[in-house]
């Protein structure tokens, strides 16, 4: 909401921006904010077509916004993922000011790959962003692209309404 319009006033090139956008309503925000385009990372995994084990869509569907945290700010490595036995670890070293030695184990790229094939949410810190508050199916992507499309239209005309009388 503020980043968005501050990088479109600022630069001279389209922007894409990314971030929270899960649906046509939030696609719309982002239009409405200037952007000429998005980028979704959480909505794309909760779709048919992602290879990601099955339990780990189910999990996005479960889960919540606030069941996400922001992990690896002490070793400027931050990221939010969804929240776990894994990243509980990860921030309880953090909060005792752990070190890099400590944390890699746990943020190895070799164990959350591992994770996303088996579907173990507690295995290894899997990023996600806020927008899992938003997803409750999974769609193919091309039933969900049609239907954000149409969902953002109706989104603008609504809006527009405010102008318009
Ligand atoms: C599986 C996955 C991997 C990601 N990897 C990175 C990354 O390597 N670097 C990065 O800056 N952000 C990464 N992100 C964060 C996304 O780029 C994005 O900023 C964040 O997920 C919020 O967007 P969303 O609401 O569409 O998920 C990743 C997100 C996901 C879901």
């Amino acid at each position: 909401m503020v980043l968005t319009p501050k990088i479109v006033s600022s630069v001279k090139i389209p922007v894409v921006t990314v971030g929270g956008i899960a649906d046509g309503r939030t696609m719309a925000a982002a239009l409405t904010l200037g952007a000429q385009g998005v980028m979704m990372a959480s909505r794309f995994i909760a779709t048919k077509e992602c290879e990601v084990h099955e339990n780990i869509k189910q999990e996005l569907i479960r889960k919540q916004e606030f069941d996400t945290v922001i992990y690896g700010k002490s070793i400027g490595l931050q990221g939010r993922g969804l929240k776990s036995k894994v990243l509980e670890e990860v921030l309880a070293i953090e909060a005792r000011h752990g070190g890099f030695e400590e944390l890699i184990p746990l943020l190895s790229g070799q164990k959350v790959k591992e994770a996303w094939v088996t579907g173990d949410v507690n295995y290894a810190p899997l990023m996600v962003g806020q927008s899992i508050g938003l997803i409750n199916d999974i769609p193919t992507c091309k039933e969900l692209l049609e239907r954000m499309a149409a969902e953002a239209c109706d989104s603008l005309e609504k809006a527009s309404k405010a102008c318009n009388g």
